[in-house]
């Protein structure tokens, strides 16, 4: 990183924004490189991450604050990846907001993978009630996620797909701020949020990118309102930074899929991979392949044929063996389970996706400081969602640990997830993609704020 320009006062710079002012581009050039440097105190940023939380950020103040997160680390480089007559293969990635039961990036990365077109997946592990795809992929033996750039390069042009750790070298400055923001109350700034996901994204060096911004209960944005204003901030990022970025708006209310925890969720997209598994789960993959294709112009293609006519497992498989993991190897399982049954008959309408993810936290599948292990086997398993009937004694949920202590907690979790309507009439099920957002939409959109 370029030493800093000018010193600041930033005693003066948490005053402005504080106060409701703006941020000038050499002021947030310095701000970021001195506290990657270890030259601004912890409370400074925290009182500063705060002002931002409160007051919000222009939209020139989020792009100058994401280019210098970029620029504190190293930019991957994919355009060496080439077509035997020498023409670019452009890649194309897709990220998250983060919710209970969210497996969709295993199915979908070798999914698209399996249409030719590259797909850099650089993934988190989980922290607090959101599970995270390296300690869901860890589940499988021999599975290694840290991978060098030339390996990654290496997998991406032979098998296309690729599912790793992101690198220390990558957006240094986003990994900082993100550890303070979560122990003082910042992380949901609207501002930041946007800026650590696409200083990560933009640095990865994707061709395309497709967000799934998730909106309800289990989610970070609980309002329409916030993911709307966050789905159009990231693709005003990636839009700028050239990045083909477009966003779907999508219910997290409900967990996806029948499962959450590690083990168990590799074992729901496997049933995806081979035509089968929850619809939601399918409909979502499916649309976010058709998506992330689209972006590099891959539009007369079938992503639900090729879960179909197992073109996708083909790739997972070459996807799993590449990084070290044996694809037919038995997933672990749970040492204890504890079954949880429905007091009365009806309609399930409602199933509350925060109580599940905290409850498959508190059975081990999710840790609470980034050092802490996770059990694989640990979660829930669910057995009705919205709209399914049930009869008093059903199994509504089976959790699993290897420790029978957690149970309890785990169980008081799920007091009151599920509501259940005894008349038993139809429940209407809102569509699961509730919006679309692409560059169109925010050329002349507002400038975002907290
Ligand atoms: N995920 C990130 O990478 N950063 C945030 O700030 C929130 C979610």
């Amino acid at each position: 990183m370029p030493p800093a320009p000018t010193a600041y006062d930033v005693v003066d710079l948490i005053r402005a924004k504080r106060d409701g002012g703006r941020l000038a581009p050499d002021e947030i050039d310095w701000l970021i490189s001195a506290y990657t440097a270890g030259d601004i105190a912890e409370e400074q940023m925290s009182a500063l991450a705060m002002a931002i939380l409160l007051r919000g950020m222009r939209r020139e103040e989020i792009s100058r604050w994401t280019q210098a997160m970029i620029d504190s680390g190293e930019r991957l480089d994919f355009s060496g990846l080439t077509r035997s007559d020498g023409s670019r293969r452009l890649t194309t990635d897709k990220h998250s907001t983060g919710g209970v039961g969210d497996k969709i990036t295993l199915p979908l990365a070798p999914l698209v993978a399996s249409f030719g077109v590259p797909v850099p997946q650089l993934s988190g592990r989980g922290l607090g009630h959101t599970g995270g795809t390296l300690d869901k992929l860890e589940s499988i033996a021999g599975w290694r996620a840290s991978l060098s750039n030339e390996e990654m390069m290496t997998q991406l042009d032979g098998v296309g797909a690729v599912i790793c750790a992101a690198g220390s070298g990558l957006a240094p400055a986003d990994k900082k701020l993100y550890a303070l923001r979560d122990v003082t109350g910042t992380v949901e700034a609207i501002p930041l949020i946007a800026s650590s996901i696409m200083s990560k994204k933009i640095a990865e060096g994707t061709d395309a990118l497709v967000l799934d911004v998730k909106v309800g209960s289990g989610a970070f944005m609980k309002t329409r309102e916030d993911a709307d204003e966050l789905a159009r901030t990231m693709v005003a990022l990636g839009t700028d930074a050239g990045v083909a970025t477009t966003a779907l708006i999508t219910r997290m209310d409900a967990p996806l899929g029948l499962t959450a925890g590690n083990a168990i969720e590799v074992e729901e997209s496997l049933d995806v991979l081979s035509g089968g598994g929850p619809p939601d789960v399918v409909e979502l993959t499916v649309e976010l392949a058709r998506e992330m294709l689209a972006a590099v112009g891959v539009t007369d293609v079938d992503p639900a044929q090729a879960l179909q006519d197992g073109r996708a497992m083909d790739t997972w498989r070459q996807m799993i063996s590449a990084q070290g993991g044996d694809p037919d190897a038995a997933l672990p399982q749970a040492a204890h389970s504890h079954t949880i049954t429905a007091g009365v008959s009806g309609t399930v309408t409602r199933l509350d996706a925060m109580s599940v993810g905290l409850s498959a936290w508190r059975l081990g599948a999710g840790r609470a400081r980034k050092e802490d292990p996770v059990q694989a086997g640990a979660g829930v398993r669910m057995h009705a969602k919205p709209g399914d009937t049930i009869r008093a004694g059903d199994p509504l949920f089976t959790l699993l640990t290897d420790e029978e202590t957690r149970f309890e907690r785990a169980a008081s979790a799920l007091e009151g997830a599920v509501d259940v309507d005894a008349e038993g009439g139809p429940v209407e099920i809102p569509n699961l993609v509730l919006d679309r957002i692409s560059a169109e939409d925010i050329a002349a959109g507002p400038a975002a704020q907290g």
